[in-house]
């Protein structure tokens, strides 16, 4: 009801501090990429964020505008959980700067766009949101700057062999400068010396606590619908690929192998960049079952976190990326 209420102020926003959804968003990116996750189990701990410095309170954007109904708004805080209230499925969406700090050049805004009536295109559709960033590239050591992300808010955790599908319908695009591409120009961005990368990040485990703490689950479970430059690399790729899966067209490669955190990362790799996706996803995760060895989830194992974002390592000059087409649909 308090949350009902809210809503009609516009946009529920959770500064970093209130939201543990926003905490492992945070660390979802570190385990990722091999980092120590900056939170410990219970997520009370935000020390050691960098510059994290999550402005809460108000509604936390810039430069809201509202016309016929649709508000844009703008995040270029480090760290910000955006909740949107909605008919449908809830989300949180993140601007997610965990590597940024007092020395990076550079900077990353998210806009988000929602509906003040709170009825997107279906049930499932999430607002839709861009990200135009630029940054250096960063140290070796410390290559990602930001994990600009969505994640599925009120499903999770679910057992794997209680879902039935998981249907996406997704449409991404990423361009260089500070407007929404139509399309994605690869040669533009190469050009650009962009690195990134465009996934789904998930995290299993069988215990259902674990499954939603990106620092404890055993296996992270990425599907990579694009990579641009050579710094954003699946765990695993110089290993070559241990299957492969052909779902609607579109053929994803799997590369393993375990993270700094000791984590199992199983990487589904799209062999060309694709940019529109519509399917069940769901035979990505049954498919690993069927592969021998301890660093495969079993069908007991739980979901606890269902993330889509990109990673943004470096950039010549802005890039914007952006999602006009998103629904994510768990079905049990
Ligand atoms: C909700 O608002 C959006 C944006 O103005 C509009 O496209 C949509 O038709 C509206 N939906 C309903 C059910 O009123
Ligand atoms: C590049 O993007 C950042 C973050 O969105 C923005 O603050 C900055 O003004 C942009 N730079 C230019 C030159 O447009
Ligand atoms: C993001 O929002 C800001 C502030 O309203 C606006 O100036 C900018 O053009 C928007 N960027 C995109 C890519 O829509
Ligand atoms: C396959 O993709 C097309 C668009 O490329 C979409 O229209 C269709 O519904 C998809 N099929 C399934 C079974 O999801």
């Amino acid at each position: 009801m308090a949350l009902r209420l809210l809503v009609n102020t516009g946009l529920l926003a959770i500064p970093i501090g209130g939201s543990v959804g926003t905490l492992l968003g945070i660390d979802a990116h570190r385990s990722a990429n091999g980092q120590p996750p900056l939170f410990t189990s219970d997520g009370n701990s935000n020390t050691g964020s960098g510059s994290g410095d999550s402005t809460g309170g108000g509604s936390g954007g810039s430069g809201s505008t509202t016309n016929n109904g649709v508000t844009n708004t703008q995040y270029c805080q480090n760290s910000y959980g955006i909740s949107p209230p909605s008919d449908g499925q809830l989300y949180t969406l993140n601007p997610n700067q965990w590597g940024v700090t007092d020395t990076t050049s550079g900077a990353l805004c998210m806009n988000v766009t929602t509906f003040n009536n709170e009825t997107y295109a279906t049930t499932q559709s999430a607002p839709g949101f861009s990200v135009t960033w630029q940054f250096d590239p960063g140290p070796s050591t410390q290559p990602v700057h930001a994990f600009p992300n969505i994640m599925v808010d009120d499903v999770l955790p679910i057992e794997l062999d209680k879902m039935t599908k998981v249907d996406l319908d997704l449409h991404w695009t990423y361009g260089v400068g500070n407007t929404v591409a139509s399309s994605t120009d690869s040669s533009s961005l190469t050009a650009d010396d962009l690195q990134t990368n465009v996934a789904i990040d998930m995290f299993f485990d069988s215990d259902k606590n674990n499954a939603g703490n990106s620092a404890l689950a055993k296996y992270e479970v990425m599907v990579w619908f694009a990579d641009f430059g050579a710094s954003a690399q699946p765990i695993g790729l110089s290993a070559g690929a241990v299957t492969t899966k052909t779902l609607n067209g579109t053929t994803f490669e799997l590369y393993t192998g375990t993270n700094a955190a000791k984590q199992n990362v199983l990487s589904w790799k799209a062999t060309e960049t694709t940019e529109e996706f519509t399917g069940d996803i769901y035979p990505l995760i049954t498919d690993l079952y069927a592969l021998t060895g301890d660093i495969y989830p079993s069908n007991s194992d739980y979901m606890g976190i269902f993330q889509f974002g990109t990673e943004a390592f470096s950039s010549d000059k802005n890039v914007t990326f952006a999602v006009p087409k998103l629904s994510i649909d768990i079905q049990k």
